[in-house]
């Protein structure tokens, strides 16, 4: 059992971006804009409101606009006080003063578990969570609250799960799970990485957010590659599902809210457009274009 309060969280953000190619030759994929924002601020915002307030990025090429974005601009901040933009200034500071981030560089990737394994110094002895920036939560529908709750409960690892179409099983890791004695609780009883959907154990999908035991740096340092010739944090976290304690047992969050996928460029134009549509300032006008449009292509 663990009483610790998770106060840590890990964002990987070292993939290579091949997907968004020529936007993210030179610029992280994390940098894509989601109508105004980076899509890595909404990790980071999510993360903070979740009481994570220590967090670190791990990056591997092209850091820089990552580590800037995150950081103070002083010239930029000169600048604005100067014509008294005080809306533009705040906006600034959303993105700096939201948490302390701090950086570790991945060096070779070698896959999401590896990644990981380059936080172990910063986590020290302590649950943390683990956030993945292709995956938006809705802020209305936030699930590390109730992840963080559970691991406190039950103790061992938690993961996010959701229902997914047969069709989609083979872009996720699955999970095999038993119901649990509460209603979005579920306990995980075996893992694996981007199955095919003939062997999938279920449509339960994992999605991009942990909280994991500090137990799973041990696994991950024996973990062999596994998918993809990668590390893979879903086969480390399959040994740690065997456990009743060592980082073990491991149960699932059924997420069953608003969830926008930034991995690939249709989802990422979908969630654009779901976003927009949502926001108070640009939703109403953006949505009347919208229809226009549409049935003007009709
Ligand atoms: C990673 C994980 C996978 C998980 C997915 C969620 O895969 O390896 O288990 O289901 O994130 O987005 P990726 O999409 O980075 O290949």
């Amino acid at each position: 059992m663990s009483g610790n309060r998770v106060t840590k969280a890990v964002i990987p953000a070292a993939g290579l971006g091949t997907r968004f190619l020529p936007a993210t030759k030179a610029m992280p994929k994390e940098m894509m804009p989601v109508v105004d924002k980076p899509a890595i601020q909404y990790v980071v915002e999510e993360a903070a409101a979740a009481g994570l307030s220590d967090i670190l990025m791990i990056t591997g090429r092209n850091k820089r606009p990552l580590e800037d974005h995150f950081d103070r601009s002083v010239e930029l901040e000169a600048r604005l006080k100067e014509r008294g933009d005080l809306a533009g200034l705040e906006l600034i500071h959303a993105a700096t003063d939201v948490a302390a981030v701090h950086f570790v560089r991945q060096g070779d990737p070698k896959g999401l578990g590896h990644a990981i394994l380059t936080a172990a110094t910063f986590v020290g002895s302590e649950p943390f969570a683990v956030l993945l920036g292709d995956d938006l939560i809705d802020p209305r529908d936030a699930i590390l609250p109730r992840m963080i709750e559970v691991q406190a409960e039950f103790g061992g690892s938690v993961i996010a799960l959701m229902e997914v179409s047969p069709d989609e099983i083979s872009l996720y890791g699955a999970a095999a799970i038993e119901p649990g004695t509460e209603a979005d609780v579920v306990r995980v009883t075996s893992l694996v990485e981007k199955p095919a959907a003939a062997e999938a154990p279920s449509n339960y999908a994992v999605i991009g957010r942990y909280v994991l035991s500090p137990e799973i740096f041990e696994v991950l340092e024996k973990t062999p590659p596994g998918r993809g010739d990668e590390i893979q944090l879903t086969d480390a976290l399959q040994v740690l599902a065997q456990r009743d304690d060592r980082g073990g047992p491991v149960h699932g969050v059924l997420f069953k809210g608003r969830r926008y996928d930034t991995g690939d460029r249709l989802n990422y134009l979908k969630t654009i457009v779901q976003i927009a549509s949502e926001r108070n300032d640009l939703g109403p006008e953006f949505l009347n274009w919208l229809k226009e449009f549409i049935s003007e292509k009709r």
